[in-house]
């Protein structure tokens, strides 16, 4: 552990001069240990000081073949000499749409957007427009990006802030966003089958869409109980309401066919970015044919223009190739796999209680759940967050990046190797070790 990070701490001191909090997203500061990294390759992230990490945050999710991978830098290259933006369809365009349309069950059409906020922003707009509706139904602890319409009840909402567990109220996560808003956003807790039926009946007339990330991406990767996904479905077709399926972070990572082909479920629309690009920009909006095609002259608008430009377009051509002819994403899970239970089993050994959740492409691990099998947004904020904080910095200063707060999955990429995974468990075993010997409760 005798790094040293002056050069990154100084980056970081003059960043902070010129950009608030020194970042250009606020989910990266953390604090004075803000890190400031010059460059990835593969598995790994080098900062400033030439210190080297194996990362499991992987840019929020998505660089799922790697840093730098060649198979996208040589497609993108490719098509730099060719220009990047045109105001006209490009064939990378095409391209994308259709090999989404192959992989993914219940994507009839699509639209091409620049990230994930983008693409639930305008999800959220065909949705009332298809329905002729306000509201959206969102769950406790789910992000859906930035815009004025979901950042509501996320999960940094403030412990305790969520209201009864039969009426959860809807939290505003940041200033600026409009009062009148929190009229047409419903939150609801995941897995609450009961609570959800109540809200249904009784605000189902007013909902566009029930929009959900099918597994919690962003609260510790829990997983729907069984049953779960098709009651929703069920209760959506009831009721006249969109289910809408946020796979910004789940999509092109936990199957190739994302949510719909691991858990069998069809939603009416679906949202893609991050692995889609892995680290370029490029998102995605798709879903049922007959509510994609709302979008009309007359009707409803989408667009930008960057949508669809072809460094992005390149970039998700080769990440589906590589998909579709490589079996990445299986042989992904494998190791995926025995890191999962290799880590399982040391903090056991070491006497760590913990919940480990998820899909081996994209897990949680939080410390001293409250319950044995914590089912939603309120379990786990009841975690250590004070422990986990105290291993994700001794696993940081012995090389391995993972995210301080537990909420935040492990992301595996196709560069993480065998070696890499067993680099990963000897760090993890002494992690832990410290932790038990150093942790003050
Ligand atoms: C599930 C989910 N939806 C939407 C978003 C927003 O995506 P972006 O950051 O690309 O705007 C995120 C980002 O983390 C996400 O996790």
């Amino acid at each position: 552990m005798n790094r040293t990070y002056s050069k990154t701490r100084a980056a970081f001191k003059h960043a902070n001069e010129v950009t608030p909090l020194g970042v250009n997203s606020n989910f990266r500061y953390a604090g004075e240990d803000t890190m400031v990294i010059e460059r990835g390759e593969g598995p790994y992230v080098w900062d400033m000081d030439g210190n080297r990490y194996i990362d499991y945050r992987l840019a929020y999710g998505p660089v799922i073949l790697g840093h730098g991978d060649k198979r996208v830098s040589d497609r993108i290259i490719q098509q730099l000499g060719r220009g990047n933006l045109y105001a006209h369809t490009h064939p990378l365009e095409i391209e994308v749409a259709e090999r989404i349309v192959r992989l993914c069950p219940g994507v009839d059409k699509v639209r091409l957007s620049n990230s994930g906020t983008e693409a639930t922003m305008h999800a959220a707009r065909l949705a009332r427009a298809y329905t002729n509706r306000d509201a959206i139904i969102k769950f406790e602890g789910a992000y859906h990006g930035n815009h004025d319409y979901v950042l509501w009840s996320t999960a940094n909402m403030p412990i305790g802030s969520g209201g009864s567990p039969r009426s959860p109220v809807a939290v505003a996560q940041s200033s600026g966003i409009p009062y009148e808003i929190r009229g047409m956003v419903y939150v609801a807790r995941f897995n609450d089958f009961e609570g959800m039926e109540r809200l249904v009946k009784d605000k189902g007339g007013e909902a566009a869409a029930m929009v959900i990330e099918p597994m919690m991406g962003n609260a510790a990767c829990l997983m729907p109980e069984p049953g779960y996904l098709e009651y929703l479905r069920k209760l959506c077709d009831d009721f006249g309401i969109l289910l809408v399926f946020d796979e910004v972070k789940t999509g092109f990572r936990i199957a190739n066919g994302g949510a719909t082909e691991h858990f069998g479920v069809k939603a009416d629309l679906y949202t893609f970015a991050k692995a889609l690009g892995n680290g370029y920009p490029v998102a995605a909006i798709g879903g049922r044919k007959e509510v994609m095609d709302t979008i009309a002259f007359g009707q409803v608008v989408h667009g930008g223009t960057y949508c669809g430009n072809a460094v992005g377009t390149a970039a998700a051509v080769a990440v589906l190739e590589a998909l579709e002819k490589e079996n990445v994403l299986a042989n992904m899970a494998g190791r995926g796999k025995r890191l999962m239970k290799g880590i399982d089993d040391i903090l056991t050994e070491h006497g760590l209680p913990h919940f480990m959740s998820g899909h081996p492409n994209m897990f949680g691990l939080m410390f001293e759940p409250k319950t044995e099998k914590p089912k939603e947004f309120r379990d786990v904020i009841k975690g250590n967050f004070r422990m986990f904080d105290l291993f994700g910095s001794y696993l940081r200063d012995m090389g391995v990046d993972v995210e301080g707060d537990f909420r935040e999955p492990w992301f595996m990429s196709d560069a993480h190797t065998d070696s890499v995974i067993d680099e990963t468990l000897n760090i993890v075993n002494d992690a832990a070790k410290l932790v038990k010997q150093n942790y003050v409760p």
